[in-house]
């Protein structure tokens, strides 16, 4: 019992999802197999040690792994649970795993084969909710706080339960942040950028570091999914692209628009905060363009777009943020890199980096 991890992912990128736990866990001496069904939208890895799940829960921060939209500790799958009552074998599996929780989720793969089931999920989490109140396993009041339990269907009568740690999961039910596509918006692109600032950039930190009037620059901004999101915190935005820019962004008097070559445009002035980037090219590059604009100080923070090769997907991400966590620290640059694939990536993972401090320049 509990000697599992279940991972929730995009379809299609279970491989990817179980190299990296396989990965990241044995950096942490705890090792297991991880069991892969292509196309699944999940992974499971069962620990060979006792306790280790839980361990790897705790120990492994959520926010370090790129492929995985949540992680939670899970027990045996329960099947064919009875059509006339599935809330009673649930809550004796959740009793002997978790007390005083603060939240249920009921949740599915995020696949096309899933979403009928959604439909049971929502009917099936009040009568769970109040069940598991009864029983003390999850408390009288909603408590973000505390563990969240999570009971993951993955075909009719058939589900993991289970739970994850509120200080480290995806707060988002499904590990998918819900947004609105704003109709004004001139790409449907423009939603992968307001995900990673909800993913990347902690609520109460936005006011001070998406403030109104910080300096942007968009490389690659055509036709403008990306500037919009930099326009409506009321930032001024140099976008560079040769292509055209939604003229609504151009009226609001916000954006210049360079028609230059993102790879070598300069910035005039040094006081850009946010750095964007969503051209696609080779991943190795965009990334060498990324650390010359943090090394050179031209901006603080940077989120931009990694296309994923076609093949070793995890260790071609892992080894060029590698290579650019070494080179920003062998130049005296303190920062903080995160990636993930969004729920709005496809073929590919965002990366945040956040310029903490740099050492002073050495004199000669
Ligand atoms: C995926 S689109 C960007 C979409 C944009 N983020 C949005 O939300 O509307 C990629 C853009 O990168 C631009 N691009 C590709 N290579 C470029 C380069 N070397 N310099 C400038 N722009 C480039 C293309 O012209 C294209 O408009």
């Amino acid at each position: 019992m509990n000697n599992k991890i279940a991972l929730y992912c995009r379809q299609g990128f279970e491989k990817e999802c179980a190299s990296e736990i396989t990965d990241k866990a044995s950096q942490k001496e705890i090792f297991g197999f991880a069991r892969v069904k292509e196309n699944s939208g999940y992974v499971l890895f069962e620990c060979y040690e006792a306790g280790n799940a839980d361990r790897l829960a705790k120990e492994i921060p959520f926010s370090e792994l790129i492929f995985a939209r949540q992680m939670i500790v899970v027990g045996d799958l329960l099947k064919d649970l009875p059509a006339d009552d599935r809330i009673t074998p649930v809550v004796a599996a959740l009793k002997t795993q978790i007390e005083r929780a603060g939240e249920v989720r009921v949740e599915v793969p995020d696949t096309n084969e899933s979403k009928e089931l959604l439909n049971f999920c929502r009917k099936f989490t009040v009568p769970l909710r109040n069940a598991l109140r009864q029983e003390k396993i999850l408390l009288a009041k909603e408590n973000l706080k505390r563990p969240v339990i999570h009971v993951f269907f993955i075909a009719p009568g058939c589900c993991y339960t289970g739970y994850s740690y509120s200080t480290n999961n995806s707060t988002f039910y499904m590990g998918i942040p819900r947004l609105k596509f704003p109709s004004d918006a001139p790409s449907r692109s423009t939603l992968k950028l307001e995900e990673a600032f909800h993913v990347f950039i902690p609520h109460d930190e936005w006011e001070e570091r998406l403030a109104s009037g910080m300096k942007a620059v968009d490389l690659g901004a055509c036709p403008g999914g990306w500037t919009y999101q930099l326009v409506k915190r009321s930032m001024m935005v140099h976008a560079v692209d040769n292509g055209p820019m939604a003229q609504s962004l151009m009226d609001t008097g916000q954006v210049r628009h360079h028609r230059l070559d993102g790879f070598k445009f300069q910035p005039l002035v040094n006081n850009i905060t946010w750095l964007v980037c969503d051209m696609v090219e080779k991943p190795a590059k965009v990334a060498a363009l990324m650390t010359e604009w943090l090394v050179q100080g031209w901006c603080r923070e940077a989120i931009f777009n990694l296309k994923l090769p076609m093949k070793k997907r995890y260790e071609e991400v892992s080894h060029i943020l590698n290579k650019m966590e070494i080179q920003l620290k062998e130049n005296g640059i303190n920062s903080r890199i995160q990636a993930k694939q969004l729920y709005h990536d496809r073929e590919e993972v965002t990366v945040h980096v956040q310029r903490i401090w740099a050492a002073a320049p050495k004199r000669d």
